[in-house]
C-alpha cells in the first residue's frame, strides 16, 4: 500500500474529536474555577477604610489615618507582612482570614504591588 503516509480521514476525524474534547474540558475547567478578581475584592472590602485604590484619600481613611497603601513605606514591606496584616489584622485593621482565605489574601497582595507600577 502506498498510501501508508497518508492520514485516513478516519484518524483525521479521531484527531479533531480529540482536540475539541481536550479544549472543552479547558473552557469547562476555567469555568468552575474562575480567576480571583483582586480589584472586585478591593473594592468590596478594603477601599471602605483604605480609599479608592487604597489611597486613603477618603473620610474613613482620614480618620483611620492611614497610609497610602501605594507609598514606598507600605510597599517596602515583604508580601509575607503583608499578607499577615491583611489575613490577621493589626489594631483597627480587621482580619480577613476568614472570610477571604489564603488565595484571595495573596491575590490582593499582588494587587496591592500591581498599583504602583500602574503609576
Ligand atoms: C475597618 C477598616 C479597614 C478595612 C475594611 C481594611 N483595613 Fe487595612 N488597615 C486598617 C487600619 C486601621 C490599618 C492600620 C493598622 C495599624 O496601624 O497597625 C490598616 C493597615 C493595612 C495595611 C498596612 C498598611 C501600612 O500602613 O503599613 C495593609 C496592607 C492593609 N491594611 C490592607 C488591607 C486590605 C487588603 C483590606 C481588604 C481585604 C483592608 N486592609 C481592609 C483598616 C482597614
Amino acid at each position: 500500500m502506498r498510501s501508508s503516509h497518508i492520514f485516513s480521514k478516519f484518524e483525521i476525524g479521531v484527531f479533531v474529536v480529540i482536540v475539541l474534547s481536550m479544549l472543552s474540558i479547558r473552557t469547562a475547567r476555567a469555568a468552575t474555577t474562575p480567576a480571583i478578581d483582586a480589584e472586585a475584592i478591593f473594592k468590596a472590602s478594603c477601599s471602605g477604610c483604605h480609599g479608592p485604590q487604597g489611597s486613603a484619600n477618603s473620610p474613613a481613611a482620614k480618620l483611620l489615618k492611614l497610609r497610602d497603601l501605594r507609598s514606598p513605606e507600605v510597599l517596602k514591606q515583604t508580601d509575607a507582612q503583608l499578607y499577615a496584616i491583611t489575613a490577621k489584622g493589626s489594631k483597627n485593621m480587621p482580619p480577613f482570614e476568614r472570610s477571604l482565605g489564603k488565595a484571595k489574601i495573596q491575590a490582593l497582595v499582588s494587587y496591592l504591588r500591581g498599583f504602583s507600577k500602574k503609576k
